[in-house]
Parts: C-alpha cells; structure tokens; sequence
C-alpha cells in the first residue's frame, strides 16, 4: 500500500507532525539534552534507552535496538498499518491524505470483497440467532460451555443445513456471485452453477487486525468429517499469515506484554471467556516466520501452547526451529506443554487460568532446545558430547548475533565439556556485536567508519548538505558497496530539498536498505552544521582520491575553525555549489 499513496504527500506530513508529540503522548518523554528519552515501549528495562531525536525526527533504543520515524512508531507501538498510521498523523495535522490515480479502481475490487464478507458475517449471526435450525447450534455451543457474551465478542455465526443459503440471501446478481467466489464463500460447480461452500456449520469469521472479516472457519456440529473446514486462499484471506483472535487481543488490552499461540479457533475462544484475553491461532498450519514477524511486531514474548504428546512436541519442535532466526534481544519464546489428553479449551475450563498466568509454568526455549537434543546422546562419553555439538550446531549458526546466541553458545560448551572461545566460533557468536553505550560521545572512538559509510551517514542526518555539493563524477568510477546508495541518496536530497531524515527514511521504507540506514541514524555526528559539511566534504574528497583523481575534491584535514581566512576562501571556490557555510555562534 505504500506507494499508493503520493510520495510528496507523505514528505510534507513528516515535516508537519512534531515525533516528540506523537510518542510523548503514548510515552511520557523527558528532556535530556538535545533530545528527549524514556524508558523503552519495546522491552523492559530500568534505565531509559529510549531517545527521540526532534532533529532527526526518529526514535531509537540502544537497548533493543527498536527505531523509527512517527509513522514508524504508530505502525509499531500501535500495531497500525501504513495507511492507518498516515491517516492518524495526517488528521493530527489537519491534513487531508490523496489518493493517487488509478488507487480507486484497484481498491474497488477488494473493497467489495470485504463489504460482502462483512455481510456474510451478519448473515452467519442472524441465522445463529434464530434460523429454525438454530436450536441446535445454540446447544452445541452451550454445551461447549461458551456464554452469549464471548460468542459476540468473535462474531460466531451459523451455516444451516442446505446447498444455497447464503446463494440466495447475497448472491443477488451475476457480479454479486462472482465476488461471493472470490471470497471463498460459494463454489463454483461445472455447470457453471454454484453452491454455499460452508454448510451445516458453526462459523468463526476471522478478522484481520482492522477487525474486517477476511475468511471463515466453519465447525460441524458432530463427529462428520472434515471437523473444520476453513477459507480457501482469497485476495483478502492467506492461511500462513493470519492469526485467528489477534484483533481481539488487542481489543482486549492495548499493551500485549506476552501472547499464546494455540491451536484451535476454541482454544482461543475459551481462553478468552476465561479471561486469558490474549491468545491467537495459527489456521491449522504449522507457525511460519510471517506468524512470528507479526507476533513480535504486536508483542515481545510469545508462548506457544502444544498438547504434552509427540504429536505436541513435533509441533513444538517446528516452531523453535522457525523461531531461532529471529530471536534477538528483547523477543522471547517459551513453551506451556499441556497435560495429555487436554487441549488449552479443555483444561482452562477444568482448572481456570492459573496455569497461563504462571510464567514458572513455562519452558523457556533455550531449556526445551537442549532437552531435545540431550535425551538423543549419551552425556557420559565424547562420542555422545560431539554429537551434541554436531546436532546444536546448526540450530545456534542461525540465531543472529548478539547476547542471547552468546549464552547458548556458553550453555553448549558447559553440556559439552569444551571451552567458550571453541564453541562460540563453532556457531558464530565469537564477535559479539557490542551495543553502543548510551549515549555514544561523538568524539570517543568511533568504530572508524568506511568512507562511504560516514559519507551516507553525514547526508541521512542533515540530507540538506546535499545540495551544498554535487555529487562528484568520479564516484561513478569506485566499486565499493554502499557508492550506489550514497550516489541515489544524494541525488534524492538534492531533488527534494525539503526532506528530513525521516522522510528518508519513509522514502526508502519498503528497501532492504532501510535497517541499515537506521542503524546509522542512530549514531551521533557533529551537531553544528559546519562540522558535519567539513566531515561531509573531507569523505567525499577522500573518495575521490580514491577513485583515481586526487584532486577532483579537494578538501583540508583541518576542521574548518583551524583554517586561516585565505585556507577557507580556497576552499569554497573549489566547490561548484559551495555558498560559504554560516559561522556557527
Ligand atoms: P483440533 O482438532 O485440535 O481442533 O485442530 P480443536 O480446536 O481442538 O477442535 P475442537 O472444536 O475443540 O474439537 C486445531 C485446528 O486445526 C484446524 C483448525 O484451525 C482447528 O482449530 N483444523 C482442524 C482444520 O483446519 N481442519 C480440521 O479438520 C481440523
Ligand atoms: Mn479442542
């Protein structure tokens, strides 16, 4: 949806609306030099690593390493997508968001699709209101012990008995059929005709985290097979993605500090009328990495409920080996096994919720991790240690630096009989990136940046130095990574003078680039103008050098404020748009 909304559009909204505001208003903010900070939103922590930048219009953590621009901060403190996130600025800020030509007719399409299942979705509730058939859906749910209130609360509806319920009642005209296909909700026969493909069932209508219905799953009342029978895939509806009972959660409670993943649509349900408000499932598919992406955007601990048999712990088992590359710093995964023969349903209506509000109760990954492997080898002899390394040793390579790898890696070796060093090389946690102290003093050793890294660095946090120089020819000529960047950041600056550090950022949002760009905006450069267009002009010319021609930029290894008068007049004449720099006060 990102680009469809008009670039310029999304430049002028950064320029308008205050970061500090924004996130002040759900994060109370402090003062703190240039700077305002808080303890981090995104993860526990005593001490505020939390800084937001009115400058650079960006938030960072040196803790988590969470950042953003105030759209970013919307998306990810308040789960909002990118349009919803510019909509709520743009109406902090009085303005009104265009659409781009050609958006209408496009949208036109998937909007009827949610208008039409919005209405399956009352249909579904008013047959289970008082259909004639009716009776023996209210009983089936009664009996599984659900109240009025939770059975509202996810929308559940009925599918009668017979082939054209929802034919007759919606599919009034031939593009009315259509869209009802397109949606999942009739079939298509080979005659042409169509039938309901949800009947004689108990509807679960899954919503998307707006709330707006993108699919269902229908349950028979028996022991009829298939048990559930759920959306096909549809432009709105992808089973791998979509977590049933998120909206919900979030509705439940604003902040989600941990969330269960179970397995069925009456886990969640039942949880929740037993006030365990915040689990979701996974559409009877195995977690993928898109599930766990949106878990850890919405919260920072997830807990993955499976049954206590092998089954369970299969499942289990894939869910960890999903997790590990994503595991870093401020995101934990742990495991409730429930006892046999129960299912997060069946036992929280036995024993109530204590069991889920007990985080002692919960195997932590890195406990189930090593369990697994240690019951597949002998402990007692090295033959069974080595293989234990052997086994670990994939499964720790893909967790991505930092301290959690290096705890593993130290737990491994104590399994294991060897040393740190030795097993840390062995799964790739030797460096351990170090988290820059807060706040990094701009003079203090500085981890000395490439070239083009401190030359990108310099424009995404003043992008106006762009204009002060263009962008030397010979820089074409150089091979280093990160050129073509620095060439189509500043060409981008210069195009578009206004642009803050956070319109960059937006500007690039969809790129891989962009985590990179981040990192860098969180480092400190000089604050005054002229330090930072002196390191700007000495990286540039510096490159040029490098490039072949020593002299194409010229710049001294002086800092402007050491430069004799006539050193300083020399130098503007040598850059082609070179106004002479303010004097800083
Ligand atoms: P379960 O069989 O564990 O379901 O399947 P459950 O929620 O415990 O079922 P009941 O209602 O209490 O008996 C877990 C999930 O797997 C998917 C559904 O999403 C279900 O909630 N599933 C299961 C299907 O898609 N089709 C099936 O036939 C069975
Ligand atoms: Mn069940």
């Amino acid at each position: 949806m990102a680009g469809r909304i008009p670039e310029s559009f999304i430049n002028d909204l950064i320029a308008r609306v205050d970061i500090v505001d924004v996130i002040d208003e759900h994060v109370p903010l402090k003062k703190a030099g240039r700077n305002y900070q808080a303890r981090c939103p995104f993860h526990d922590e005593r001490t505020p690593s939390f800084s937001v930048s009115p400058d650079k219009q960006f938030y960072y953590c040196f803790g988590c390493g969470a950042s953003g621009t105030a759209i970013g901060f919307l998306m990810d403190y308040l789960h909002m997508d990118f349009p919803e996130a510019v909509h709520e600025l743009a109406g902090r800020a009085g303005m009104t968001v265009p659409v781009e030509a050609g958006f209408k007719g496009r949208t036109g399409d998937v909007e009827r699709l949610y208008a039409l299942l919005a209405q399956a979705q009352q249909h579904y509730s008013a047959q289970l209101k008082d259909h004639p058939q009716s009776e023996r859906a209210k009983e089936y749910l009664k009996g599984r012990g659900l109240d009025g209130r939770t059975a509202a609360a996810f929308q559940l509806g009925f599918a009668p008995a017979g082939w054209d319920n929802l034919l007759k009642a919606l599919g009034t005209d031939n593009e009315k059929i259509r869209d009802l296909e397109a949606a999942g909700l009739l079939i298509r026969k080979d005659d042409g005709g169509h039938y309901d493909r949800f009947r004689e069932r108990i509807m679960f209508p899954i919503l998307d985290q707006r709330g707006r219905v993108i699919g269902f799953g229908g349950r028979v009342l028996g022991d009829e097979e298939p048990k559930y029978l759920n959306s096909p895939e549809t432009p709105l509806f992808h089973k791998g993605r979509e977590l049933y009972g998120l909206f919900q959660a979030r509705k439940a409670s604003r902040q989600l500090p941990r969330l269960f993943v179970v397995e069925g649509y009456m886990d969640v349900i039942a949880l929740h009328q037993h006030g365990v408000t915040n689990a979701v499932a996974t559409l009877g598919t195995a977690t993928t990495p898109d599930h766990l992406e949106r878990l850890f955007k919405t919260t920072p601990e997830v807990v993955f409920c499976f049954d206590g048999d092998e089954a369970g712990r299969k499942a289990a088992w894939r869910a960890l080996e999903v997790s590990l590359p994503v595991l870093r710093e401020g995101r934990h995964v742990s495991f409730l096994f429930m006892p046999a023969g129960e299912d997060p349903d069946s036992l929280v209506r036995k024993d109530g919720p204590a069991v889920f509000n007990n985080p002692k109760r919960f195997t932590p990954l890195s406990d189930f991790l090593f369990d697994s492997l240690l019951a597949q080898i002998n402990p007692n002899t090295d033959e069974g240690r080595a293989r234990l390394v052997d086994l670990a040793k994939p499964l720790l390579a893909g967790v991505p630096a930092g301290a959690y790898k290096q705890l593993l890696a130290q737990r491994l070796a104590k399994l294991a009989g060897m040393d740190v060093p030795t097993v840390a090389a062995l799964v790739g946690a030797k460096s351990v990136k170090r988290v820059p102290a807060y706040p990094p003093s701009a003079g203090s050793a500085r981890r000395s940046p490439s070239l083009v890294r401190a030359a990108i660095r310099l424009l995404l946090h003043k992008p106006p130095l762009a204009v002060k120089l263009e962008p030397p020819p010979d820089l074409r000529n150089l091979t280093l990574p990160g050129v073509p960047l620095l060439q189509e950041l500043w060409e981008l600056a210069r195009a578009q003078p206004g642009m803050n550090s956070a319109a960059v950022l937006e500007h690039w949002r969809d790129r891989e680039e962009v985590s990179h760009l981040r990192k860098l905006l969180m480092d400190e450069i000089p604050a005054d103008e002229e330090g930072a267009e002196h390191e700007f002009k000495a990286a540039v010319s510096k490159l040029c050098a490098l490039a072949g021609k020593k002299d194409a930029v010229a710049a001294p290894d002086k800092r402007p404020s050491e430069l004799s008068e006539e050193e300083k007049n020399a130098l503007r004449g040598r850059f082609k748009s070179g106004k002479p720099s303010k004097k800083s006060p």
